[in-house]
């Protein structure tokens, strides 16, 4: 089988700016593009820098990005990459982190996180078993992290991550899917400090672009996100605008049917803020000069009954 690799290539301290260098390969059908970076530093260019380890997608060294999307270069054999219509199998370094060579990056930044989080389980200790006596749990009572006890720490959602991408200080999906493993651990005592924390680690800056949802491993940050969202209001966190926010919305479906941006923005801001209504006022009308404000009455909904047995069965499925 023939491909052709663009591959990003950068050294620092000697290139002034990535440029990018093309490798003729014919390997046999099933070989994966790991095979293809191997093939081209045993054969054509041993200087070419990438990690890897293990070669089965377990340890989580080889992404980076394939084509524009993120990916596990042990997994993904090129013929795949191909079928999907590609004429080259184009390699960049991960996004949102420092190149250090070709397509190696620094993961400073994805470890900070994960560190920010603690990953480790905080029980009571008055409730911790004596030495040599497992402290048990059920499978039933850790259905809720089952995905995320998948997660190798490949990075590759973190690298997919738009937000990520442009706001430092959001916590990214890696850390936040590690973060539901221990909230949800029925022996872990700080679920309730540890959700206070991811407020502010930015739990409510996920923008539902979903692109974390191409997990090599299947594990669903986003999902996981959604769930430590419900769990802080659960818990009474709601002292925050990503809180007030989802309230103040669901609230407003609930009363009209549907959302009413308007009275969201007004309520949000607090209804009896004068000042801060005025201030919101400017790109109010700005807002509606383009076109892009409802206006503040009732609209009709085309099929309440519709609406209403849905908003139930939401509203009913969360009591539960
Ligand atoms: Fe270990 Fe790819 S080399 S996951």
């Amino acid at each position: 089988m023939n491909s052709t690799f663009v591959i990003q290539r950068f050294i620092p301290e000697k290139d002034e700016a990535p440029h990018f260098e093309r490798y003729e390969l014919d390997l046999w059908d099933e070989a994966t593009i790991l095979d293809g970076l191997s093939a081209i530093k045993d054969q054509q260019d041993d200087s070419l820098a990438y990690r890897r380890a293990c070669r089965h997608a377990i340890c989580g060294s080889c992404s980076m990005v394939v084509n524009g999307y993120t990916k596990l270069v042990c997994k993904t054999p090129i013929a795949a990459e191909l079928r999907r219509g590609r004429s080259e199998i184009r390699i960049t370094p991960m996004r949102s982190m420092r190149v250090i060579k070709d397509l190696v990056v620094d993961m400073a930044p994805f470890w900070q996180h994960f560190r920010d989080v603690e990953p480790w389980l905080q029980p009571d200790p008055a409730k911790v078993p004596p030495a040599n006596k497992e402290y048990r749990v059920t499978p039933d009572q850790l259905a809720p992290s089952r995905k995320d006890l998948n997660c190798i720490l490949c990075a590759v959602c973190f690298s997919d991550c738009g937000v990520v991408e442009v706001d430092s200080h959001f916590a990214g999906p890696p850390a936040l899917a590690k973060a539901h493993r221990f909230v949800t651990d029925p022996r872990d005592a700080r679920r309730r400090e540890r959700l206070q924390k991811l407020v502010d680690l930015g739990l409510w800056d996920c923008a539902h672009a979903y692109n974390c949802m191409e997990c090599p491993k299947h594990v669903d940050p986003a999902h996981a996100i959604a769930d430590l969202r419900r769990l802080s209001i659960e818990e009474g966190i709601t002292d925050n605008i990503g809180a007030k926010h989802s309230q103040q919305f669901t609230k407003s479906v609930g009363r009209g049917g549907r959302l009413d941006e308007t009275r969201l923005v007004m309520e949000l801001t607090g209804i009896t803020n004068v000042t801060g209504q005025i201030r919101n006022a400017p790109q109010g009308l700005r807002m509606l000069l383009k076109g892009k404000l409802p206006l503040p009455m009732h609209q009709k909904v085309d099929n309440p009954k519709e609406v209403r047995r849905l908003y139930d069965a939401v509203a009913t499925k969360d009591e539960q």
